[in-house]
């Protein structure tokens, strides 16, 4: 990636979109007052607890307490990472992303190209299928309709060398570019017809490969009737990596408003004919066994994930290299399982023959990850025997060592423990592992429990072991009105504006409270740039305070409006300064002046501070 992405880009891009149609582009919104509402996209529910607040450009669910801007709204519902989010505003709002620092600009500017180029040539694939009578009758045969061609993009490419070389490799720059996606392949000086290129692809069905945003970043192509290969898939190129990229899921997410769960099966024909019955949340590995990048891509749409298998010999060897490379993925809250299909049988074949609730119901008998694991473990070993003890110590301990250390491992340790008779913890030293039981003050322990089904939502703090907890502005936000600090705080996130009441000179610097250091620094900004409240949190992504800052914003608000704002937060700093300013000083002073003594000067301003902090009209207070 080149370099860093301006903050006053991210101020203007921001600006100019807008999260209400941000948001009611993906999810079903109605106008409720100022506010948009509608049913909450990350957790299920009836009636709508999901408002987007067009003033703050920023949303909330009071149900599972899901919020932020609009590029935390499309990085949580389109699971993209920031900078995936920030391109895909930019792109809605015709603006170009400048970039900062030395890599700024050339590498970007060559990939948008290499990925028109893959647009373009899906197209060109596309039409060629509706031209084709033998490609679109073999679709036919396979059971495709003309409804799941299109929402798969499946093309055709022509059984010719240079189809693709002529269309779109006229100039040198466009057989580079060709070259550059891996749609020629180069035949060298040697070669009877002598150097030159020609296509990758001929003769077969293709399959485009998007990423996260729908982009085509490859191609699978499946032969038409008989030849060699079966299959083909684009090489590793710039634009795609095998080993991350995951047939199916941008079709899948396109499909689904909730992914619950995801089901990986082998074969892109899979996929589409998964689709077609009506289970669209198949995707497929790309000739790869599932890789732990994979499975984090999958975890981060959803915590349940199914690994389909044929139940031949293949699929089983298949099903075990997956669950080897799961392990390092394996963790509380995260549901892995296996599912074996009857010998023989494909998913494409099977959902054909039975249809979508009989292949569903074979989902409900998946084996969890724990049982698959024992039970591979416990083939061919007999436990009765020493030998079979020490066998199969050999074989687990590799394997649970891969686990990260936590709940999970604990769980997979017991359940093996149950499984040979034996207590977990003589087990565990076997395996050579330590087994906790409940040292629950060593903190580590819990650090992999990542249930959180809402990543927008709540998150728990783990305690860190040992120090006690610095007073953050984390553990003392809740929403509503708490101390003036807070309150202030408030203020500025959800009216930004509010900040020109402040009128700041220098009266609480330096003061040591929770809190103030940052109030200070977002008046700064504040005064500096006019911006609203989703820019100024976007300034804090990544920050400790940044989830607090989004609680604060999705807060019931404090006052009606930007005046009442502005009014109210002048009030507040004249109480902050009068309560932690010159008082704080004051303290410090005096502390000093036991301890070590004062210097003249500051005797007087002690004094004068005194003088200052003394009540007015001590009669009637
Ligand atoms: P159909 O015969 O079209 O139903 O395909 P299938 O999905 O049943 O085929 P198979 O089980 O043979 O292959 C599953 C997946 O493995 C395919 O989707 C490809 O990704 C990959 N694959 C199969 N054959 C080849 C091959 O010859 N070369 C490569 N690179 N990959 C293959
Ligand atoms: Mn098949």
């Amino acid at each position: 990636m080149a370099g860093r992405i301006p903050q006053h880009f991210i101020d203007e891009l921001l600006a100019r979109v807008d999260i209400v149609e941000v948001v009611g582009s993906r999810v079903a919104l109605k106008r409720s007052g100022r506010e948009s509402k509608g049913c909450c996209p990350f957790h299920n529910e009836k009636s709508p607890s999901f408002y987007v607040n067009p003033v703050k450009q920023f949303y909330h669910c009071f149900g599972c307490g899901a919020h932020g801007t609009a590029i935390s709204f499309l990085m949580e519902h389109d699971h993209l990472g920031f900078i995936e989010a920030v391109e895909e505003l930019a792109g809605r709002a015709g603006l170009e992303i400048p970039r900062e620092g030395p890599e700024a600009g050339p590498k970007d500017r060559r990939d948008d190209d290499l990925q028109a180029l893959m647009t373009n040539v899906t197209q060109h694939y596309r039409s060629a299928l509706g031209e084709d009578e033998r490609a679109r009758t073999y679709l036919k045969q396979r059971g495709l309709t003309g409804e799941t061609v299109n929402r798969f993009a499946l093309g055709f490419a022509r059984n010719s060398w240079d189809d693709v070389l002529n269309t779109f490799g006229a100039t040198a720059a466009g057989r580079e570019a060709l070259m550059a996606t891996g749609m020629l392949i180069e035949r060298d000086a040697q070669n009877a017809r002598g150097a030159g290129h020609y296509d990758r692809f001929r003769d077969r069905v293709m399959f485009p490969i998007r990423d996260a945003r729908g982009r085509v970043i490859g191609f699978g192509g499946r032969i038409i009737d008989q030849g060699e290969p079966k299959y083909l898939n684009s090489p590793e190129t710039a634009l795609f990596h095998k080993g991350r990229e995951l047939y199916g899921l941008y079709e899948a997410r396109q499909a689904l408003r909730q992914v619950a769960r995801l089901m990986v099966v082998e074969g892109y024909m899979d996929v589409v004919r998964l689709s077609q019955a009506g289970i669209h949340y198949a995707v497929a590995t790309l000739g790869t066994s599932t890789t732990p990048d994979h499975l984090n891509r999958l975890f981060r749409v959803c915590n349940e994930v199914v690994f389909c298998f044929d139940g031949d010999r293949a699929g089983r060897a298949a099903a075990w290299r997956a669950l080897e490379n799961a392990l390092p993925q394996a963790r509380d809250g995260r549901q892995l399982k296996f599912l074996f299909l009857p010998d023989g049988h494909d998913p494409d074949t099977l959902v054909g023959e039975e249809g979508k609730e009989a292949f569903e119901a074979r989902l409900e008998t998946a084996m969890p990850l724990s049982e698959y694991f024992v039970q591979g473990l416990l083939q061919d070993i007999d436990l009765d025997s020493v030998d079979g003890r020490a066998q199969l110590a050999e074989k687990a301990k590799p394997l649970i060592a891969r686990v990260p250390e936590g709940v999970y491992r604990e769980l997979l340790l017991d359940r093996l423990a149950r499984e040979v008779r034996m207590p977990a913890q003589r087990l565990g030293q076997l395996l050579g592992l330590t087994h906790r039981t409940d040292d629950a003050g060593q903190g580590g322990g819990l650090v992999g429990t990542q249930a959180n089904g809402f990543p927008g939502g709540a998150r728990v703090a783990t305690a860190s072991s040992g120090r006690p907890a610095r007073p953050t502005l984390g553990q003392s936000v809740s929403p509503g009105r708490g101390n003036l600090v807070r309150q202030a705080i408030t203020l500025l996130v959800q009216h930004p504006i509010a900040a020109r009441g402040v009128r700041d000179g220098g009266e609480l610097d330096g003061v040591e409270r929770p809190g103030v250091a940052l109030f200070l620094e977002m008046v700064a900004v504040l005064r500096e740039e006019q911006i609203g409240t989703a820019q100024l949190l976007e300034r804090f992504r990544g920050r400790e305070e940044h989830p607090a800052l989004e609680r604060l914003a999705a807060a019931e608000s404090l006052v009606p409006d930007a005046t009442s704002a502005t009014n109210e937060l002048r009030d507040l700093y004249a109480r902050l300064v009068l309560e932690f300013g010159p008082k704080q000083r004051q303290d410090a002073l005096l502390t000093k002046a036991a301890d070590l003594g004062l210097s003249p000067e500051e005797r007087e301003e002690l004094r004068q501070l005194q003088a200052k902090l003394r009540p007015k009209h001590p009669a009637a207070s």
